[in-house]
């Protein structure tokens, strides 16, 4: 078959070959170009680094190479680690990804030692290694993320409890609750997405070191060492499986794309009650944009973002899915393909939850404008059937009786507590003066006094349990939300 090659693309044939004594040809360029991916993974050079010491260190305890070799080896990577860092390293696409290219500058470096690295491991345990490193730290930085997030809402929901507002189904006004309860609701979306990012973090802390390309190896290892030497909770069980699971990445992006999701619902909650149909609230400067034609133009762009990227989110999940499905053991190069995702996915989740902290840390509620959302849209009705069937009406019969006086008030545009106790007791002889106290959105509020209800007491309680929730954290939830720039207001 023809060598299709760009025009520009230099072919590496000639030089010599990465794969030794088996190749006789340089990769072709295309081929090169397709397949290297140091440019994407790169980013795994600090895992890398470390995993490659608990190795060397590992082999020389089990007198597989020397002491004086390891300790080389180990202080030669630890200098590479330092010019990446710094910046200064020369990636190489010819050498294909960040583990050859790792090692090669470890062999300029230290000399043929240098080769003695890789005794016992192959690139798959080595990359298996470094994406469970690397994304057991993302899960948790993500999560201390996702707890400054929460900090906001315990302080502006203690800045809302007064807040009367229209809670919705449907998008239509339904009952009335308190900002506070509805920030809180969003408090405990969060949490558990918190909740799947560690328990995903838990669960992939095995160590696939020592599995090397498939079949473990025939050289003494000391699978434990290197397990705990990185913090694992112990060696995975079976080789195959090592280098071959791919499970551990589809559920921490799962949980971002959860995550992802419910941060596209409190988006667009956003998005709605900035406009002016609703009015609830305004975001800061800080955290919109204006138009370039229309000088009257507050947009709330941060919100409809972290509602857009939603997609770039879910995307990765599926693209990892995908990538994965039919896949025979044990290791195939296709699984390459995992790292964009997965550094995609953290990247966006991260940023949105960011903005979104800061967004809400700094919005202004507008507490005038929700209650007089409340006067419209008969959110008393239900207190008005809740106050007959108390009086032993059937609830059934009392919805009726109830959707009828809705409908004379439509038609009269009156709301509920403007129809007169006659025009009441024309539709139900039960009701009597005392049902207007009902007819109030405090009281309505109140009477929803259960755990887990909008009640000023129950709303109050739930604020201090998140607080505890978070200070159990060992969080300092004021500092926090302070540095968003919350403070207890409306
Ligand atoms: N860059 C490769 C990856 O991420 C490393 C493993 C390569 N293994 C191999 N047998 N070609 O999957």
């Amino acid at each position: 078959m023809p060598c299709r090659m760009a025009k520009d693309e230099q072919s590496t044939k000639g030089t010599d070959t990465a794969w030794g004594g088996r190749f006789s040809e340089a990769l072709d360029a295309v081929a090169l170009r397709y397949s290297a991916s140091v440019d994407v993974d790169k980013r795994l050079a600090p895992q890398d680094v470390r995993g490659s010491i608990a190795h060397v260190r590992m082999l020389a305890a089990r007198g597989i190479v020397g002491e004086d070799e390891a300790e080389a080896i180990a202080s030669g990577l630890e200098a590479i680690a330092g010019e990446i860092a710094a910046g200064d390293f020369a990636w190489d696409a010819a050498k294909e990804d960040v583990h050859m290219n790792v090692e090669s500058a470890l062999t300029e470096r230290v000399g043929a030692v240098g080769g003695k690295l890789h005794t016992a491991r192959s690139r798959n345990d080595q990359v298996a290694t470094d994406m469970r490193l690397w994304t057991r730290e993302a899960c948790h930085a993500t999560a201390e993320r996702v707890d400054r997030f929460l900090a906001v809402l315990a302080v502006r929901a203690a800045g809302t409890v007064d807040v009367l507002m229209p809670g919705y189904t449907h998008l239509q006004r339904a009952q009335p609750v308190r900002l506070a309860h509805h920030l809180l609701a969003w408090s405990e979306m969060l949490d558990r997405d918190r909740g799947r990012l560690l328990d995903a973090a838990n669960r992939l802390n095995e160590s696939p070191l020592g599995c090397a390309a498939l079949a473990s190896t025939t050289f003494p290892l000391d699978r434990d060492r290197t397990a705990s030497a990185l913090g694992f909770a112990r060696p995975m069980r079976n080789s195959l499986d090592a280098v071959a699971d791919r499970d551990f990445l589809v559920e921490a992006v799962a949980a971002l794309a959860n995550c992802a999701v419910h941060l596209s619902r409190i988006a667009e909650e956003l998005v709605l009650w900035s406009s002016q149909e609703f009015g609830f609230v305004t975001m800061s400067d800080a955290f919109t944009t204006g138009s370039s034609i229309m000088p009257q133009k507050k947009n709330p762009d941060m919100a409809e973002l972290a509602r857009g990227k939603t997609g770039r989110v879910v995307g990765d999940l599926v693209n990892l899915l995908v990538m994965l499905k039919g896949l025979p053991l044990a290791y195939n190069r296709d699984m390459q393909e995992d790292k964009a995702p997965v550094f995609d996915a953290f990247d966006t989740v991260d940023d949105t939850l960011d903005v979104l902290t800061g967004a809400i840390a700094t919005a202004t509620f507008h507490p005038a404008r929700m209650k007089a959302a409340l006067r419209e849209g008969f959110l008393d009705a239900t207190e008005l059937a809740d106050w007959l069937a108390s009086k032993g009406v059937p609830f059934r019969e009392a919805h009726h009786v109830v959707g009828r006086l809705v409908g004379r008030a439509v038609a009269e545009g009156k709301v509920l507590s403007e129809l007169s106790l006659e025009t009441l007791r024309a539709e139900h002889e039960a009701f009597d003066e005392s049902v207007y106290g009902a007819l109030d959105m405090e009281t309505a509020v109140e009477r929803r006094d259960l755990p887990g209800g909008p009640a000023r007491r129950r709303v109050e309680a739930a604020i201090a349990e998140l607080r505890g929730r978070l200070e159990g954290r060992e969080l300092d939830v004021d500092a926090l939300a302070g540095e968003a720039g919350a403070e207890a207001r409306p």
